[in-house]
This record gives structure tokens, C-alpha cells and sequence, in this order.
């Protein structure tokens, strides 16, 4: 028999893609069970689950820095998830849980391994280094820790799409460094893991392909649309931010090392690759 599989973020990004992977799978959205209610967080049914995967979070990274995003945050990636690991280790669910590249200071010149110390920067970081924490202490967990998440949604991809055909000519941030993830590589190795029973434990997981900065990803967007890379100007991080409230810190280097989920047999293909057939669809 099939595993029972209850995934939490529904229409979200990954969400989205998850349906692909698990088209049996029982998929909740926020009006099923709002993370940011404890209460529904405490009575949620998992009696007939095998597999939890969870696939919503509080995302905003700059809202977060707000006292009312904070509130929020803190709820939904670090009290709701700390609730949602104690009862999976309860249930003897399989956990399945997403972080981040955040969870890092990106002051790192070599890519994260799944060891490396967490040194969070901002809110949104903080609560989600806060979740890992928590989902790292149920016995049966996949934690896959991923970077620049493209899917289904609102995402720089599509927001650099629609400013090259505008014939926007935008300054982009060049001194962020690191690898997109697309959400349907994303969601397979889920699948891969949970399939091949592969250890439990923490992976990180993006594309492959080089380590590329924000505008050097603009440039290949609007190549790709038939415009003019030259168009996107290079800005570094505190140029681009200088003079706006309310901005969480982000880490410059969010490469993360590969070599622990390739060793279990899944080698993603390369993000360059992945930006084409996006472009494409
Ligand atoms: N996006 C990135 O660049 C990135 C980078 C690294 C790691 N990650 C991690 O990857 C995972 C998936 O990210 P994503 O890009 O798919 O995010 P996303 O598109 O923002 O989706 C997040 C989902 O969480 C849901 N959600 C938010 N608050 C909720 C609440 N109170 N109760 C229930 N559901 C709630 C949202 O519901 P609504 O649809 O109702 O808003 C949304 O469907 C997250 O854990 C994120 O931290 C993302």
C-alpha cells in the first residue's frame, strides 16, 4: 500500500509542485489549517498519516522584520512547526520539512554543507533556523535545505520575465551569490528520498550549475526573452537597499554543497537548463 501523505503549504510554490509527485496525497491549504493558530496546529488529525510534509512557511523576509511579521513568523516557521515535530515524533509520521539558505550569515567562500553552523541575520532566518531546530529532534526526518526557490508564484524569474518584456531596464543585486531551485526538482527529491528510504537527515538541495549572482540570472532571463542582457545593471546589495526601511539582511554567499544528496543516487539537473524550459512554458 501506498504511504498516507498529508502536506501542509498546498498553493504554495513547492505546494504546487508536490502535487505532481503525490497525486494521492491529502494536500492542505491555510483555510484546512492555519499554522499561525496553535490550537489547529495541536488538533491536527495525523492518526492516519505515514508521511508529513510541510510545505508552508512564512516566506515575506522583509515583512518579517516588521513587529506584526514577526509575530507571524515566529508562529508559523518556528511555534507551529516546534508543535508539528512533536506530534510526528508522537505519531511515528515521517517528517518532511523545508529550510533555507538563510539559516547562514553567507560570509562563506565554499558551500554550505549540511554540518555548517547556523548564523541566522534576520527574523524570517531566525524562526526558520528556529523550525530546523525543532524538526531535527523527530527521529524519522528529512530536512531538505534549499535556496532561490522558483515555481509556480510570484518569483524573480517571473518578475525579471515581465520587466524585460516592458523594456524595463532595472539595476540588479550582483554581489548575492548562489544556485536557483526549481520547485518540480524540488518535489522529486522528496519523492526520491521518501523512495528509497534514504537516511534520515538534513540535505541541502538546488539546481546544479554555477554559482551565479541575482543579475547575472536577469541577464540569462532576458536573453532568454530576446533582450538585451546589457539592460540589467549590477548593484551591489547595500546600494540596491540604501535609503529603504525595513529590509532583512541577506546572505551574500547561499551555495550549498550537493554532494550529500547526490551520494544517495539524485543528481539535479543544472538551474540553466531548468530557467530555459521555464522561459519556455
Ligand atoms: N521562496 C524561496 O526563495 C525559498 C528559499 C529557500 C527556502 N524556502 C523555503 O521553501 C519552502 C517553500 O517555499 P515556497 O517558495 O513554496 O513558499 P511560498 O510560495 O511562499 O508558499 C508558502 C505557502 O505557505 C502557506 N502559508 C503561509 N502562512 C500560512 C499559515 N499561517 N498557515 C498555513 N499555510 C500558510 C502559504 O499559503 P497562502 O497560499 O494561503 O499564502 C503558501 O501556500 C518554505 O519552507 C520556504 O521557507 C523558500
Amino acid at each position: 500500500m501506498d504511504p498516507q501523505v498529508l502536506v501542509l503549504g498546498a498553493n504554495g510554490q513547492l505546494g504546487r509542485a508536490l502535487r505532481d509527485f503525490f497525486p494521492h496525497a491529502h494536500f492542505m491549504a491555510r483555510q484546512d489549517c492555519d499554522l499561525a493558530d496553535l490550537g489547529a496546529v495541536q488538533n491536527l488529525d495525523l492518526s492516519d498519516v505515514d508521511v508529513l510534509i510541510n510545505a508552508a512557511a512564512f516566506t515575506a523576509v522583509d515583512a518579517a522584520e516588521s513587529s506584526e511579521g514577526a509575530a507571524l513568523a515566529k508562529l508559523i516557521n518556528g511555534e507551529a512547526v516546534k508543535i508539528l515535530a512533536s506530534k510526528a515524533a508522537e505519531a511515528e509520521v515521517v517528517f518532511v520539512h523545508v529550510s533555507t539558505d538563510y539559516v547562514f550569515d553567507g560570509a562563506s567562500r565554499k558551500p554550505y554543507t549540511e554540518q555548517d553552523q547556523f548564523a541566522p541575520l534576520g527574523v524570517y532566518a531566525q524562526t526558520k533556523a528556529a523550525g530546523d531546530l525543532a524538526v531535527s529532534n523527530v527521529p524519522r526526518h528529512y530536512i531538505l535545505r534549499t535556496s532561490w526557490v522558483i515555481g509556480d508564484g510570484n518569483n524573480f524569474v517571473r518578475t525579471m520575465a515581465s520587466l524585460a518584456d516592458r523594456g524595463i531596464e532595472p539595476a540588479v543585486v550582483d554581489d548575492q551569490i548562489g544556485r536557483l531551485t526549481f520547485t518540480q526538482d524540488l518535489a522529486q527529491a522528496i519523492q526520491h528520498l521518501l523512495q528509497t528510504k534514504a537516511p534520515f537527515g538534513t540535505y541541502n538541495f538546488s539546481n546544479e550549475g554555477p554559482a551565479s549572482s541575482w543579475a547575472d540570472i536577469a541577464r540569462q532571463v532576458y536573453a532568454l526573452r530576446g533582450h538585451n542582457p546589457e539592460l540589467v545593471t549590477g548593484v551591489s546589495t547595500e546600494e540596491y537597499y540604501s535609503g529603504k526601511l525595513g529590509i532583512a539582511p541577506r546572505p551574500l554567499w547561499s551555495m550549498l554543497d550537493l554532494s550529500k544528496i547526490e551520494a544517495t543516487g539524485f543528481t539535479p539537473p543544472s538551474w540553466e537548463v531548468r530557467l530555459r524550459e521555464y522561459l519556455d512554458a
